[in-house]
């Protein structure tokens, strides 16, 4: 049985697909704690309401050493196997991503490398991308950087606005994220450098790590 943290800064949807997924799939794994940085994080009375325990770590008027020492602690308590980032808007030290490297997973809205940082529904948009999606991935010291596990390709609609193409891409992520987070409950993620390879299912099936979504 794994333990899974998951940290939301808001509205906390991609924590709530990888809670349902985990009972509905009977994962062999539990979320052990929803832990946020701010006290208006709405995700958080969802996931009081299934019984999760929820702690807040305020990150406001601390330096970013002092709050990722306080966020560890509270981690580490719950012994996890796997920290999930599920729209936690801090940017990470280099420390705190190497404690827990191998185990700590993030979700970006942008078909990286292409649009790291903040608005990139807008930057994808702006560019004239023709396809834009998801991506799951290690984390690493560089920001919405590292291993890449799975992602997912949505097509831009000539009239799409960042809103639009946003609650589109967010259709997807409840797909690929907990998908993500069931391969390394199942230990079928093998990371070589910047390579993840994904290991058949125990009935010996493959499974891609892309997926085309919302229209495609
Ligand atoms: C998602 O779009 C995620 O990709 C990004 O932040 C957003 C969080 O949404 N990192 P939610 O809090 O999971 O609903």
């Amino acid at each position: 049985m794994k333990n899974i943290v998951i940290l939301i800064s808001g509205r906390g949807s991609n924590m709530q697909a990888i809670v349902r997924a985990c009972a509905d799939e009977h994962w062999s794994a539990r979320v052990v704690a929803v832990i946020a940085n701010c006290h208006d994080a709405f995700g958080l009375a969802f996931a009081q309401a299934q019984g999760i325990p929820t702690l807040v770590v305020e990150s406001r008027g601390k330096t970013r050493e002092l709050f990722e020492s306080e966020l560890a602690v509270v981690i580490d308590a719950f012994s996890p196997n796997l920290v999930v980032l599920a729209g936690f808007m801090r940017v990470l030290t280099s420390d705190f991503t190497l404690h827990y490297a191998g185990r700590l997973m993030n979700i970006h809205p942008s078909l990286l490398p292409a649009f790291p940082g903040l608005h990139t529904h807008a930057s994808a948009i702006e560019a004239g991308c023709k396809l834009s999606g998801a991506t799951v991935h290690f984390v690493t010291s560089v920001l919405d950087h590292g291993p890449i596990v799975l992602q997912a390709a949505v097509p831009i609609k000539v009239d799409d606005t960042p809103e639009t193409l946003s609650d589109r891409i967010l259709a997807v992520e409840h797909v690929i994220y907990p998908r993500a987070v069931r391969w390394f409950v199942e230990d079928r993620l093998y990371v070589d450098d910047l390579y993840v390879s994904l290991a058949p299912d125990i009935n010996g099936m493959n499974e891609p790590q892309w997926f085309f979504g919302a229209n495609a």
